[in-house]
Order: structure tokens, then sequence, then C-alpha cells
């Protein structure tokens, strides 16, 4: 009989490696033959501890598992969810990224390639570089750190530039609230990742690459050092690929911490031991980035996402989603809501849909008065904009971002001015100091939102003019996107921003 306990962060923090040691112990004093496995997560949070057993029939879940439901469990008395795949939350999801995650053992390797893992590496290393740039850019595929940008653009520029050495650098900082995708598919299904910078680096011309991953993921961190290792034996990493004779290889380097490193030109910053501060732009990194050298930085998705779009090809993956938004995104729900977790789907679905269907409503039970969708730096969505598609044009046609499609959901317990207070707060904290309508302007913003909250209502003005300033003038999206969750705010939940001063009148 096989056993499947998630070894994911979230499934630990759930209780995740007592049931698994609880089921080891159990099996060996009824002397059962078990093999456990520990795999990803299937993103369903709210059934984590999610255990699967396999009697040799398929494999039937069963969740959330207790240490006290173990007996039960192996005495076939504990009720079944049935197969995962055929749970809703599950079942209408299109997993393309996160297709292997939950499925396979994370670190081996013949697992992964029973399951369509490198094959799309194999059928990059027999193209040339322009052919494989063309291949990204068939698909559409954009940067799903948040930004958007196109991804074949970005290598192409890179593939361009002249250089002894160049780089592929992973954005692995995942710093947005409410955001686990680059997490869950780092220890679900590690090799893909690998196998998407493998083909970075050959379509571009780069030998070398890093993931720089943020140290609050110390089980990330513990499994891709354990990927890279095993794939470098394997010759899916170092001299001689999979015996092609191209080269690449990488290495995972650790953050300290700061969200600002998960900028991208802080980020370079941070790798080569300088302080965590944003660079000016121009020269892209895509033409000096890494020790000055041209780089690709790329986020965990979009590089993720590169061996599905070689195995299935560039149509495949374009054929899904919404205008110039192709493909899938694994979106992340979390807040108040029933069911929470990660749910890949194609770009075009209604943000109601994703948080009163898909996600259940809140689990309060109370109505669902504001969604932050985005991270700090997005903006929140009132129930009235929920016919809007999750599409990177549609939210910025409703002054909002997707960013890296984190979902927070609050209910009519919030206080909106608190959240922009919040917004200003954490930029004050986080800012880099180089520039200054951020570093002073979020000082000034908290000051002027506390100046609402007792009733001065020619604050109000001032807050939208030091929003313009912070958009205008901040070299980074930190200071320039704070304004979007407090623009927000004021615009759609006006009365949170006016009732002191009501009340006082
Ligand atoms: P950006 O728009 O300045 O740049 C996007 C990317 O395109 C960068 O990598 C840039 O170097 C590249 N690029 C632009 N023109 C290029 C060209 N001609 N050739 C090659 N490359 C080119 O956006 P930025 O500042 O990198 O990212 C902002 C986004 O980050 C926001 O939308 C926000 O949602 C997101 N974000 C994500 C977080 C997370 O945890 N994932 C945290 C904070 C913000
Ligand atoms: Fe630094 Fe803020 Fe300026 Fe970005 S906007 S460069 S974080 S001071």
């Amino acid at each position: 009989m096989k056993i499947y306990v998630p070894l994911d962060s979230a499934a630990k923090a759930l209780g995740a490696d007592a049931v698994a040691a609880a089921i080891k112990a159990e099996a060996a004093k009824r002397g059962l033959e078990v093999t456990l496995i520990r795999n990803g997560s299937h993103g369903m949070i709210w059934l984590e501890p999610l255990v699967e057993i396999d009697t040799g029939t398929g494999r039937q879940g069963f969740g959330p598992v207790t240490v006290a439901d173990v007996p039960a469990l192996l005495d076939g008395k504990m009720a079944s969810l049935g197969p995962v795949e055929e749970i809703p939350f599950f079942a209408r999801q299109t997993r393309l990224t996160f297709a292997r995650c939950g499925i396979i053992d994370p670190l081996d390797l013949a697992d992964y390639e029973a399951h369509g893992g490198l094959a799309g590496l194999r059928r990059a290393l027999a193209m040339s570089g322009p052919d494989i740039i063309k291949e990204v850019t068939d698909s559409g595929l954009r940067g799903r750190g948040g930004a958007g940008f196109p991804t074949g653009i970005k290598w192409n520029t890179v593939m361009e530039a002249e250089a002894v050495q160049k780089y592929i650098v992973c954005n692995a900082d995942e710093g947005d609230s409410g955001t686990f995708a680059d997490r869950m598919i780092m220890e679900g299904d590690p090799f893909t990742l690998i196998e998407g910078m493998a083909i970075a680096g050959i379509g571009v011309g780069a030998t070398k690459g890093y993931v720089y991953l943020r140290s609050e993921y110390p089980d990330a961190i513990n499994v891709m050092n354990q990927a890279v290792k095993l794939a470098r034996q394997n010759r899916l990493l170092g001299a001689d690929i999979l015996g092609s004779g191209k080269a690449f290889d990488m290495e995972i380097r650790v953050g300290a911490g700061a969200y600002v490193c998960g900028e991208e030109t802080s980020l370079l910053n941070s790798m080569e031991g300088k302080r965590g501060e944003v660079r000016f732009k121009p020269p892209l990194p895509a033409l000096e980035g890494f020790m000055g050298r041209p780089t690709v930085v790329n986020n965990v998705i979009s590089l993720a996402t590169v061996p599905v779009i070689f195995e299935k090809g560039a149509a495949h993956y374009a054929d899904f989603g919404l205008g110039r938004s192709k493909g899938t995104m694994p979106i992340q729900i979390a807040g108040n809501v029933k069911y929470g977790g990660l749910f890949e789907t194609a770009f075009g679905m209604p943000l109601g849909e994703l948080v009163n269907d898909v996600a259940g409503g809140t689990a309060s039970g109370h109505p669902v008065r504001a969604v932050q969708v985005g991270g700090p730096l997005g903006a929140y969505m009132p129930p009235a904009k929920f016919d809007t598609p999750f599409a990177y044009e549609e939210f910025d046609g409703q002054e909002a971002l997707i960013g890296h499609a984190g979902i927070v959901v609050f209910d009519d317990s919030v206080d909106m001015l608190q959240m922009a207070r919040f917004a200003m707060e954490f930029c004050s904290v986080e800012s880099c100091g180089k520039c200054t309508p951020c570093r002073i302007g979020s000082v000034r913003g908290v000051e002027t939102i506390d100046r609402i909250a007792r009733g001065d209502a020619d604050a109000i003005p001032l807050l939208a003019d030091l929003c313009d300033t912070m958009t205008d003038g901040s070299l980074c999206a930190l200071g320039g996107f704070t304004p979007y969750p407090v623009m927000s705010a004021l615009t759609h939940f006006p009365e949170d921003f006016a009732t002191v001063k009501e009340a006082a009148e």
C-alpha cells in the first residue's frame, strides 16, 4: 500500500509531519507494508493534511487528517473524499504549470519523467536559440511575477546581447501577501523549475543560473537544494545536459527577508552582496544584470511554465486565456474564504466567480466587502467590480492589477481606512529609501490618513495629491503602486473615510 502525505509547508503547518510519523508508527505496529511518499500539495489548503491511500486501485483522498485519525484511516473506517482529482475545487481547474504538483514525489526524477517531465527540455535541446525564443513568444507567456512583460521579448533582448557570460536569475522572493504559488511549485515539483531554467539558459546562451529564494521558505530551500543535486547527478544540469553537449548549471541563493529584494534590481544587488537597494533603469537587467552581464530575471511561475509550453507546443498554451492574457494563471485564494488554496485556470474567469463560487464566499458567513488582488500593492475591489475578468488588461482598465495573482478576501467587518493606512505603513517600513516620494511620502501618507480618521476632510484631497506624486515620482513599484490600495479604498469605500467627520457634525 502506498500512502501520500504532503511535505508542503502549508500541510506541515497543519500537522502533516506528525501525521506522517503516526502513519509510520501505526503501520509498523500492525506489521503493514506501507510505502510512505511525501508529495507536494494539491493546493486545497482547507483539506490539509490531505492524505492519499493507494491500495492498487487508484488513490483515495482523506482530509484533513489528524494524528488521532490515523488508526481509523488504516482500518479503512475514515470517510473518503474519493479521488482527489474529482473534488470540485480541483476538477474545474486547468492545470498546466501545476500539472504534476501533488501527484508526484517531488524528488523522484523517474516519477517526474513518467508524468511528462523533461519532454519539453528534450524538444528544446534540438532547437536553435532563436527557435526557442520564438516558441516562448508564440505561447504569449508574460511575466507571472506581476508586471506581465512578454517573456519572449525579454529572452530575445538577452539572446541578442553580446557577452562572454549571461545569466538566468529566478526571482523566488515571493513577498506578496496571500501568495504561495512559487513556494508550492518549488516544494511540490522542483524539477519543473530546473527544467524551465535550463531551457531559458539554452535559449539565450546563458550557462549559469541562480534561484534567489527567500529565507522565510526553509522547506522550499531544502527541496530545491536536493533537486539541484539530483539534477546534476542525472545530467539534467552540468556540462553535458542529457548528453546534448550543451551546458547549464545553477545554484540556490538565500535572501535575507526584505520585501523590496523581490524588485529585480534590488534582488541583483542583494545577490552581489550589496545593500538591497533599487537600481535605476536603464540599463535593463536584460543588458546589464547580475555582475553587469545580460541577465534574464524571471519569476518562478514564468520559468516553471516553460516546460509545458515546450512539451505541448506554444499553440496549445496560447489557446487558453483571454485577449493578450494567454494561457493559465495559478491563482492563490486566501483571507476570509471557505475554500482557500491554489486554483490554476485559464485567464478570463470573472473575479466574482472566483470569490463566491470557487472560494465559496467568506468563512465567517458574512457578506464579502472587499477583495485585494495582487498583493499589498494591489487595489481593493468591491463586489460591484466582480464581473471583471481575471486578466491583465481587464484589471488595468479598472485601475487595478492582478500582480502575482494573490486574492485576499475580507468580509463586512473590514475597516477600509485602516487598510489604506496599512498600505502606507507597509510602504514606509519596506521602502529601500532611495527616492523621496516613497521614503517620505509613505510616512506623510500614514499621517494624512490619521488626520482623515480624526475627521479632517481637508486631508482627503491632500491624500489624493500625495498618491499622484508617489505614482509619478517613485523609482519602483513599491512606492509607485502603493497608491493602488490607498486610492481604491478611498474611491470604492468613501463611507469609511467620512464617518468620524459626519458623526462630529
Ligand atoms: P516593470 O514593468 O518595470 O518590468 C517588467 C519586466 O520587464 C522587468 O523584468 C524589466 O526588466 C523587463 N523589461 C522591460 N522592458 C524590457 C525590454 N525592452 N527588454 C527586456 N526586458 C524588459 O515591472 P517590475 O518593476 O519588474 O515589476 C512590477 C510588478 O511586480 C508589479 O506589477 C507587482 O505586481 C509585482 N510585484 C510582485 C511581487 C511578488 O511577490 N511576486 C512583490 C511585489 C511586486
Ligand atoms: Fe526604494 Fe521606494 Fe524608491 Fe522603490 S519607490 S526605489 S522602494 S524608495
